[in-house]
């Protein structure tokens, strides 16, 4: 079954890894992102987004992801990413969501701490794990855009107290990364990190994981990231091995026949990024 994100997390948080969420888009996205989490043994967080979820359909969404947790075996927690409303969280957790993040990062920060805590106290009586955020993190990702000098960094001393008024099992801050690629190198404040992370409990949530370089992935661990979100790796990996089978013959019409070679492009991205995140052998 589907489980909360609390049958890891702590342990990310105690030993110092991060459990990556991969966003699932389609089919493809979510056997790919099983078989590289059964090949490395690690547990790992479904993502979804509103708009994938409107893609997909949530029976479809559920489906697919209760047949990923009984095929492998593996602690899975099927997430709602950047929900937007308690009604949408609620949608979610009554369809199976074992786990919803609500994004009231837009809002004031009493009424993000006033919506998260209703999501929170449904949410848990459920046994559903539930992510906030705090500070607004730049970049597109499907409707949401943030324009970079609109994303604010999170303030440590607002993030302590975000988490002991809505009791989050973890906390996204926006600490310099962005949804989507990179046009340089992010300016990733691990200070902030550090100093929200020994004063809370749970782990802190890296959003914007794809292109940031290894080496400031390990220091964000090391600074006390425990969740890390990729979704854009994975959408430029499928769909560039996809041109480059239609590009090198005009004959191909059968889908498995590109849509295959695109899932194991993105099989090698997610076992690089859980070897990374050094979540490998933790399942
Ligand atoms: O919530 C999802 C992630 O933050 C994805 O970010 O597309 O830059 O990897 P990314
Ligand atoms: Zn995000």
């Amino acid at each position: 079954p589907l489980v909360s994100m609390n049958e890891f997390l702590p342990a990310a948080k105690e030993k110092k890894f991060a459990v990556g969420q991969f966003n699932m888009n389609n089919l493809e996205f979510s056997q790919a992102i099983v078989q590289a989490a059964m090949e490395e043994n690690s547990p790992f967080i479904f993502g979804v987004s509103e708009g994938a979820l409107k893609y997909m359909g949530i029976e479809f969404t559920v489906a697919m992801a209760e047949a990923a947790a009984k095929q492998s075996g593996l602690p899975i927690a099927l997430h709602l990413d950047h929900g937007s409303s308690f009604e949408v969280a609620m949608k979610c957790i009554r369809a199976g969501f074992s786990s919803v993040m609500f994004d009231g990062s837009h809002h004031s920060y009493e009424e993000n701490v006033r919506l998260t805590k209703e999501v929170v106290k449904t949410a848990h009586a459920m046994g559903v794990s539930v992510e906030g955020e705090l500070g607004t993190i730049g970049g597109v990702e499907d409707d949401i855009s943030v324009d970079e000098s609109d994303a604010n960094l999170a303030k440590p001393e607002e993030a302590i107290r975000f988490y002991e008024e809505t009791g989050v099992d973890c906390l996204a801050i926006a600490v310099g990364t962005a949804h989507g690629m990179y046009s340089g190198e992010p300016d990733i404040k691990f200070d902030i990190i550090e100093e929200v992370t020994k004063n809370i409990p749970v782990p802190v949530v890296l959003h914007g994981g794809s292109g940031v370089p290894d080496e400031m992935i390990r220091k964000s661990i090391e600074a006390g990231v425990g969740k890390i979100n990729v979704n854009t790796e994975n959408q430029v990996a499928l769909t560039n091995a996809i041109r480059n089978v239609l590009n090198s013959n005009d004959s191909v019409y059968d889908p498995r026949k590109y849509l295959g070679p695109g899932k194991e492009a993105m099989v090698e991205v997610v076992k690089s990024k859980i070897k990374l995140f050094g979540s490998s052998n933790q399942a």
